[in-house]
C-alpha cells in the first residue's frame, strides 16, 4: 500500500455524487440503496449518507479479509449497543477484545459442535412431532419454524417446560427485539416504551430468572445450560443473574428467526426445482434420526443445498461497525469512530466469484471449492455467529424431515426479493399445508 495514497472519508467516492442520479440517494429509505450497483461502479470502498451521517461502505473479498484479519480494529461496544441495552453489559455480541474472547470460551459448552451434535436425535424427534402436529393445517412457515426450533432448544440445549403459548411470547419478543437493533437511536428509544415489548420482555426475563434460580438452588439438569452455568457462576464470585439470563436466552431462542428465514427461502427454491428435489429425495431415503451423528458425509446433495441457501439468502447481509483502531483500506484511512457498513455478503452476488450468482444452483458446491472469504452469511473472525453450529444442525434435520415425508401445498405465491441492505434481510414467508407423502 502506498502511504501517500491515504486519504480520509471526504476524498473517497460517494454514493450520492458518483453513483446515484442527481444525488437523489440522500433521501432514500433503509432498504433502497443499490449497494451492489455502487460496488460495481465505485469499487470496494465508498461513502454514503445514511441517517444524517456519512458512513463508509466496504465490500468484496479484500474487505472481508481486512475486516476479519484483526477484530480489534472494531468497536463492538458502540456498534452493537442495542444488544447491551436489552440484554445487559455481559451479553457477548457487544463485547470487545479479551473479555469477548473469554466470554466465547465461557459459551463453548453451549455451542461447540460436540455439545450440539449429541442432541441430534432429540432435535429430530421434536421436529418430527411438530410436523405431525401441523399436518394438514394451514400455517405460516416462518412461525412454524420459529416455534419448532425454540421447542427443540427447550428439549435439548436448555431443558425447560415451555408451552407453545409461552414459546409464542418468546418469539414475538425475539422478532421485535431483533428488528429494533437496526433502528436509529431515536426510534429504538421510543420502541423500548412500547407496552407490548415491555410486557413481553418482562415475561421472557422472569421465565428465565425462575429457571436460573432453580438451577442455582441445586436442581440438576443434563443440558448445555448446566455446563454454561458452571463456567459463568464461578464459586466465590457474585453471580450476575442478568448475565445468566442473557446466556439462557441465547440457548433457548436466539437466532431462530434467521434460521427460519433461510429455511423458508430455501424451501421455496428447492420445491420449484423438480429435478433437484428428486435427487435430494433419493439421497434422503435412508435418512433417520441418527443419520447426521457422523456429520453430513453421506448427504452431499443436502449439504450442497444448504450451502447454496446460505449463499443466496444471507439473513444479515450487511453489518454495522465502528472503527476502534485507525486502519487503511484500499488507499483510504478509516479513522477511529468512523461508522462503517461492512457488506460482508456482497461477494455472494459477484459473477467473478460465483458463476450466475442469482441462480439457485446447489450443484456449484459439489464442483467448486469456494474461499471462506467469499462466504459471509455467518460473519467472520472472533465474532463469527455463535449459533452457526446450531443452525447447521437445525437446517438439515428440518429439511430432511420435510422433504422425505411431506409435500408442501403452498397457499401463497412465493415472493422472494433479493435485497442487499443493512437491516433488511431477504423476506419470505410461505403459507402452506404439510401433507404426508
Ligand atoms: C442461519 C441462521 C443464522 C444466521 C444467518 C446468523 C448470522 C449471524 C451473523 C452475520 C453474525 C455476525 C454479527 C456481527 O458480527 O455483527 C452473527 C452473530 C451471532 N449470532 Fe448468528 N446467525 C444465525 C443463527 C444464530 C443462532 C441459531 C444463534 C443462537 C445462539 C445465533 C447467535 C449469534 C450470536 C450470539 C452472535 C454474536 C457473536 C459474537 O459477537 O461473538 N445466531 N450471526
Amino acid at each position: 500500500m502506498n502511504p501517500m495514497s491515504s486519504a480520509a472519508i471526504e476524498n473517497m467516492p460517494s454514493y450520492e455524487n458518483d453513483f446515484a442520479v442527481n444525488g437523489e440517494a440522500s433521501h432514500v429509505g433503509l432498504d433502497q440503496f443499490d449497494h451492489l450497483g455502487a460496488y460495481k461502479k465505485l469499487g470496494p470502498v465508498y461513502s454514503v449518507e445514511f441517517r444524517g451521517e456519512r458512513w463508509v461502505c466496504i465490500g468484496g473479498l479484500e474487505a472481508n479479509a481486512a475486516a476479519w484479519k484483526n477484530p480489534d480494529i472494531w468497536n463492538y461496544h458502540e456498534a452493537l449497543k442495542p444488544f447491551r441495552e436489552v440484554m445487559g453489559d455481559r451479553h457477548v455480541t457487544q463485547m470487545d477484545g479479551e473479555p469477548h474472547r473469554e466470554k466465547r470460551k465461557q459459551l463453548k459448552p453451549g455451542f461447540g459442535m460436540g455439545a450440539i451434535a449429541r442432541w441430534i436425535p432429540a432435535i429430530d424427534g421434536v421436529i418430527r412431532s411438530e410436523l405431525e402436529r401441523l399436518e394438514e393445517k394451514e400455517s405460516s412457515l416462518h412461525s412454524f419454524f420459529m416455534t419448532t426450533l425454540t421447542l427443540a432448544n427447550a428439549s435439548t440445549l436448555l431443558k425447560t417446560d415451555l408451552s407453545v403459548e409461552e414459546a409464542s411470547i418468546f418469539i414475538r419478543f425475539e422478532e421485535t427485539f431483533i428488528n429494533s437493533t437496526v433502528m436509529s437511536d431515536e426510534d429504538r428509544a421510543s420502541f423500548y416504551q412500547n407496552p407490548v415489548f415491555v410486557e413481553d420482555k418482562k415475561f421472557v426475563f422472569d421465565f428465565l430468572r425462575r429457571e436460573i434460580r432453580e438451577r442455582l438452588l441445586g436442581r440438576e439438569v443434563d443440558d448445555n445450560f448446566a455446563h454454561v452455568i458452571e463456567r459463568t457462576a464461578v464459586e466465590g464470585k457474585d453471580v450476575d443473574i442478568q448475565e445468566l439470563v442473557s446466556e439462557a436466552y441465547l440457548l433457548l431462542m436466539a437466532g431462530t428467526g434467521n434460521t427460519s428465514k433461510l429455511l423458508n427461502c430455501g424451501l421455496q427454491y428447492i420445491l420449484s426445482d423438480i429435478e433437484w428435489l428428486d435427487t435430494l429425495r433419493r439421497e434422503l431415503e435412508p435418512y433417520s434420526a441418527e443419520s447426521f451423528l457422523e456429520g453430513m458425509k453421506s448427504f452431499p446433495i443436502l449439504k450442497a443445498t444448504i450451502a447454496e441457501i446460505e449463499r443466496l439468502f444471507p439473513a444479515a447481509p450487511v453489518l454495522s461497525r465502528v472503527v476502534a483502531k485507525p486502519f487503511e483500506f484500499n488507499g483510504f484511512l478509516l479513522e477511529e469512530g468512523t461508522k462503517v457498513l461492512h457488506m460482508q455478503t456482497i461477494t455472494h452476488f459477484l459473477e467473478e466469484v460465483y458463476d450466475e450468482p442469482y441462480r439457485f444452483k446447489p450443484q456449484r458446491w459439489l464442483e467448486n471449492d469456494y474461499s471462506k472469504k467469499a462466504q459471509g452469511t455467518f460473519g467472520g473472525s472472533t465474532h463469527i455467529c455463535l449459533g452457526m453450529n446450531l443452525a447447521r444442525v437445525h437446517m438439515p434435520i428440518a429439511l430432511a424431515n420435510i422433504l422425505k415425508n411431506y409435500d408442501l401445498v403452498c397457499k401463497t405465491e412465493p415472493d422472494i426479493q433479493l435485497n442487499f441492505n443493512y437491516g433488511v434481510p431477504q423476506v419470505a414467508d410461505l403459507r402452506g399445508v404439510f401433507r404426508r407423502r
